[in-house]
């Protein structure tokens, strides 16, 4: 979509993740990984893309010249700094874009005048050198110009920048064709009602101002990012810069997901709109960070517990009405259906253990689930978080404790060991309301095959092992081993636990129990 200085209502989302939040160690990119990223991007929706810095390494040249060429739907945009072969580079590296923007720029702070232009032959005085300043944005503005009618300024430092100074260099910009004036608070030195001020004024006070998009870009050295892109945007920006997860420079860019969802989720307030597809947000974020840095569980939006609950309360009232606890639904920004929205602790309450029971396929009336969250508790107070895996062994072993024991290991004794030992098994089970015990002995490939053919000759059932598994317990030499086996037998399958210091007993013991909870399903 063009963007419209006209159209109030629509708020163009500009992503740097490929540029200023790959500007850092530990988020850096190959130009295989940023196409990925860029074609991610285009399905998020994002307006535009900044897909580097071409001049700063040939990696980065290759990187912006793939986007151009694969990725069609939204601008392709590369940085320059205002320096003559910094345009022309980019304007090479975007030839072969739908739509390219040169994005150029310049400090316009004091603090960045002084330091970075402190050579003579850009002025002695203050105040030359910030005549020099605003001819070299002028110029680069100028020469981008030549490359694409799109060109987007940045004056750069403008939260600490002097504003009268400012408004002259924006004005300047505009006047050599600048298309969109982007506000950068580089070092996240603002504060929201300020920087609000800062966008009302360039809105107010630069006389060109209506022939360009005015564009916010907040680091977040305060944490206040987000807080004042939207304040900015409340103020008149129509653009927003960020990074998604936020990824960038020291604490790092606004995260675009959460700009996004603020937006949306406060449309009542803002009344602005985007071109982001939010269930895209998800698997964006989760693109980037396996490609960069994990996201904190706690991150806004998209980290891991951002939709999650686990005190009694929130679940008792998120689980009577979602709205009572949660401003988002998850699945709006794309999390899986079957992530659970519930931790499960020991503050979880009997009504969110209930739920995820029944979620887990469990049927469970009033009394059984009492007696489940006894057990349930005991395994909070010691591991503070519930799994699945737990709730399931919690419900199986209540399962075995109703299985009658039909069958019921007496003896068991197996020989193997050297190439020229048959392995042999001898086994003597009890049958429930039988008086004599049954005895056998057969042979097998190993020791424990040779127990389970003795107890299928005994018990007459043609058993299929499909699972066997043996760990350790407890340490040492007389570690107790736990095996649990699967057996089937005419597409019945039936789990069986069984433990002991001695691995034949522990087999044994695991295959008839796993006997008696066939027999007890079919
Ligand atoms: O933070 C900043 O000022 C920047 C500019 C290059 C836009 O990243
Ligand atoms: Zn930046």
């Amino acid at each position: 979509m063009k963007q419209n200085v006209n159209d109030g209502n629509r708020v163009y989302v500009f992503d740097t993740t490929l540029r200023d939040g790959e500007q850092t160690g530990s988020t850096r990119m190959n130009a295989d990984e940023k196409i990925q990223i860029a074609r991610q991007l285009e399905i998020l929706g994002v307006d535009v893309i900044e897909a580097g810095f071409p001049i700063s390494s040939p990696e980065d040249y290759k990187a912006v010249e793939l986007i151009a060429a694969e990725i069609k739907d939204p601008i392709i945009c590369g940085l320059t700094r205002a320096i003559p072969e910094d345009i022309e580079v980019c304007g090479r590296a975007l030839s072969k874009a739908k739509k390219p923007r040169i994005h150029t720029g310049i400090g316009v702070s004091d603090i960045h005048i002084t330091g970075k232009f402190g050579d003579e032959k850009y002025g002695t005085t203050l105040d030359e050198k910030k005549e020099t300043i605003i001819e070299m944005a002028v110029s680069a503005v100028g020469l981008a110009r030549e490359y694409t009618d799109d060109v987007e300024f940045y004056a750069e430092d403008a939260g600490r920048a002097d504003i009268s100074y400012l408004l002259t260099v924006i004005e300047h910009a505009i006047d050599a064709g600048a298309t969109t004036v982007n506000i950068p608070d580089t070092t996240g030195y603002s504060i929201p009602k300020q920087f609000g001020a800062l966008i009302m004024t360039v809105r107010e006070s630069v006389p060109n101002i209506g022939r360009a998009i005015i564009s916010v870009h907040c680091h977040n050295d305060l944490g206040m990012a987000v807080a004042n892109t939207l304040s900015g945007i409340e103020n008149g920006a129509q653009q927003a810069d960020g990074t998604i997860n936020g990824i960038g420079e020291r604490a790092g860019n606004a995260p675009i997901e959460e700009i996004v969802m603020a937006l949306k989720t406060r449309k009542d307030y803002f009344n602005k709109e985007t071109g982001i597809n939010t269930k895209e947000i998800y698997r964006t974020c989760r693109l980037v960070s396996g490609i960069t840095v994990p996201i904190s569980p706690y991150k806004a939006v998209s980290g891991d517990n951002a939709h999650k609950h686990s005190s009694g309360i929130h679940v008792d009232g998120f689980l009577k009405k979602r709205e009572t606890y949660q401003i988002m639904d998850k699945s709006d920004v794309g999390f899986p259906e079957d992530r659970e929205s519930i931790t499960l602790t020991s503050r979880t309450g009997r009504h969110g253990l209930g739920h995820r029971l029944e979620e887990l396929g469990y049927e469970v009336s009033r009394e059984e689930l009492e007696e489940v969250y006894q057990r349930f508790l005991g395994i909070a107070d010691s591991k503070k978080i519930v799994t699945d895996g737990d709730l399931e062994a919690i419900m199986e072993d209540r399962i075995a404790e109703q299985v009658p024991e039909v069958y019921k290991l007496d003896y068991v004794h197996a020989s193997g060991g050297s190439e020229h030992i048959i392995p042999t098994a001898t086994v003597r089970l009890i049958k429930d309301g039988e008086k004599e015990p049954q005895e056998s002995a057969d042979c097998g490939d190993g020791p424990i095959d040779a127990v389970y053919n003795t107890i299928d000759g005994i018990t007459g059932i043609k058993i299929e092992l499909v699972g066997y598994n043996i760990s350790a317990v407890t340490k040492g030499k007389d570690a107790v081993g736990e095996v649990i086996v699967r057996i089937r037998n005419n597409g019945n399958v039936a789990r069986g636990r069984g433990s002991s210091t001695d691995i034949i007993e522990a087999s044994a013991f695991a295959y008839v129990n796993a006997l008696n909870r066939l027999l007890y399903s079919i």
